[in-house]
């Protein structure tokens, strides 16, 4: 069968999808607030899955669920709820000892494992993300949850000793902000939402988290979890159109950090809201365009199967995505065909098939616009290079290679967050690195080739321009524990398993003068564990 004709047979009939990967709408009016599950009684949003069902010889939209549109009021009942728990920094998850906040994450982790299934299933659905990456999704978060607590003792251990210097003797630890609003995105909503949820929870901030607008119905089974395992109002949730809820919010001037993993644009749109911008503190993932530079000496295999994953892994719907790649003039034609190949390897079809790397995009009107790059770059002489690519049909985009990419081009600046993939050649490397340095963006870079003078030097130039080089692989945010930020429009803040323990709390002391009297004041205090901050127990 021609390629065209099996991505018009992509979608499956209802009763050929295997009875474990089925999916009941989920209809969910609940939401929580101040340790509380309320019911939502205006207006749902109705959710349909990219993933379209086959009826005849027509397709249909598959609902999969509603959740609540909130308003205004519902979003400010949040952030009184928070607050309350927060309590100026006295409340009863602020003022908690670190290991007591660690058994409340455990006892939350432990329910979270038992949704597994369930949860999993439900991204497939909403974002059409495959089941392998699925699981590999809860399961990294999960484990990112145990290593976040893990970093927070050996935090604790270390700051649980005094210092003294110029005749001051303090204690130095760190302490949470205050009201925390964290925003996901839909490509990995479970885990970047997570990524930041969890180490500001952690640190003793109270939460309100909205989920994104593709990936919001996977976290419905986590609410009873939320409710049980933390005090009330520690964390809350909210559902909706940013406009409408996350406004209020930050017009308020009560939100101490902003979490946001989205576009620059909106990032920018969220400060500018915030009376106080001083006061904010924003932990921000941004937009990336990280290209993939191919050098003549690269290693075929290594280099084509780099950046086939690195541009192509979920449809190419990742921050971190290879999204321009530059090949040397000399290696261009060997290395096409060869990427060329690699991609009509790949399959495609429904998330739940064995070894399915490209599926239906959770976005429709995406597909509209990755046909105006493709157009506007007709325009300037660019074709799609492979057969078949971008052909659509439904939700589904086959993967197109454009070539050549210039610099009139829109898929030249703009992040395409997709699978459309724009490539070029280059004779003098000042060319890929002179892209790198005007353009407004600057996550990663990926670097292919075998001659070490020469990655040497890149290395030397690119580690000043963005925020990891990856030599002879794909760019990536794990592991997590490793530094994950970016400069320019790419980032604000640093995310890794301890970074961002920093991120969401601020470094706080108690200091004396060392003198007989406050020495002896201290040790009252000490030896009869007066205070959870003056304490020098070592966590075990
Ligand atoms: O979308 C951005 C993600 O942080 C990328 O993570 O590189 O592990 O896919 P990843």
């Amino acid at each position: 069968m021609k390629t065209s004709e099996k991505i018009r047979n992509i979608y499956a009939a209802e009763k050929d999808i295997p009875a474990e990967y089925r999916l009941e709408p989920l209809i969910q009016k609940e939401y929580l607030i101040g340790g509380k599950l309320k019911n939502f009684r205006g207006a749902l949003r109705k959710v349909h899955s990219g993933i379209l069902m086959k009826k005849g010889s027509a397709l249909e939209k598959k609902f999969i669920g509603e959740y609540p549109l909130m308003t205004a009021k519902e979003a400010l009942e949040a952030l009184a709820a928070a607050e309350k728990a927060y309590d100026n920094g006295k409340g009863e998850w602020p003022a908690m000892g670190v290991e007591e906040r660690i058994r409340c994450l455990e006892k939350f982790t432990g329910i979270m494992r038992t949704k597994r299934d369930e949860i999993v299933k439900l991204l497939m659905w909403e974002i059409g993300k495959s089941l392998e990456d699925s699981q590999k999704e809860f399961d990294r978060t999960v484990e990112y949850i145990a290593d976040t607590a893990a970093a927070l003792k050996d935090l604790d251990r270390t700051s649980s000793r005094f210092t003294e210097t110029g005749g001051i003797i303090a204690q130095i630890k760190r302490a949470p902000l205050g009201v925390v609003l964290c925003m996901g995105p839909y490509n990995y909503p479970l885990n970047e939402t997570f990524t930041t949820l969890i180490p500001a929870l952690l640190m003793g901030n109270c939460v309100i988290f909205k989920p994104a607008k593709f990936g919001a119905l996977l976290h419905r089974p986590l609410l009873e979890a939320f409710r049980d395992s933390f005090p009330p109002g520690a964390v809350n949730t909210i559902y909706g159109e940013g406009r409408e809820i996350i406004t209020p919010l930050m017009e308020s001037g009560r939100i101490n950090v902003l979490a946001f993993i989205g576009s620059s644009a909106v990032a920018d749109t969220l400060k500018r809201l915030h009376p106080k911008p001083h006061r904010l503190r924003c932990v921000l993932g941004l937009d990336a365009k990280n290209p993939g530079i191919i050098l003549d000496d690269a290693d075929l295999k290594t280099a084509v199967k780099e950046c086939v994953t690195g541009v192509f892994s979920y449809n190419g719907q990742r921050c971190t995505a290879l999204k321009i790649l530059f090949v040397h003039k000399n290696f261009q034609n060997t290395f096409i065909e060869a990427f060329v190949r690699e991609i009509e390897a790949l399959k495609y079809g429904m998330p739940w098939e064995k070894d399915v790397k490209l599926t239906p995009l959770p976005d429709r009107s995406r597909i509209d616009y990755f046909n105006q790059l493709i157009e506007d770059a007709k325009k300037y002489g660019g074709r799609v290079i492979n057969e078949e690519g971008g052909v659509s049909e439904g939700n589904f985009f086959y993967p197109a290679v454009v070539y050549p990419v210039k610099k009139e081009m829109r898929l030249w600046r703009e992040e395409q967050f997709g699978p459309v993939m724009p490539f070029t050649y280059f004779e003098d490397i000042e060319e890929p690195l002179d892209y790198v340095v005007n353009s407004n963006f600057g996550q990663q870079v990926s670097i292919f080739g075998r001659d070490p003078e020469r990655i040497s030097r890149l290395t030397d130039i690119l580690v000043n321009q963005v925020c990891r080089v990856n030599i002879n692989s794909q760019c990536q945010r794990g592991p997590d524990i490793l530094p994950f930020t970016g400069r320019k429009d790419s980032a604000e803040g640093t995310l890794s398993v301890t970074d961002a323990l920093r991120a969401f709390s601020i470094r706080t002391l108690a200091a004396f003068k060392n003198s007989d009297a406050n020495k002896e004041l201290v040790r009252d205090i000490l030896q009869n564990r007066r205070s959870k901050f003056l304490s020098t127990d070592f966590i075990l």
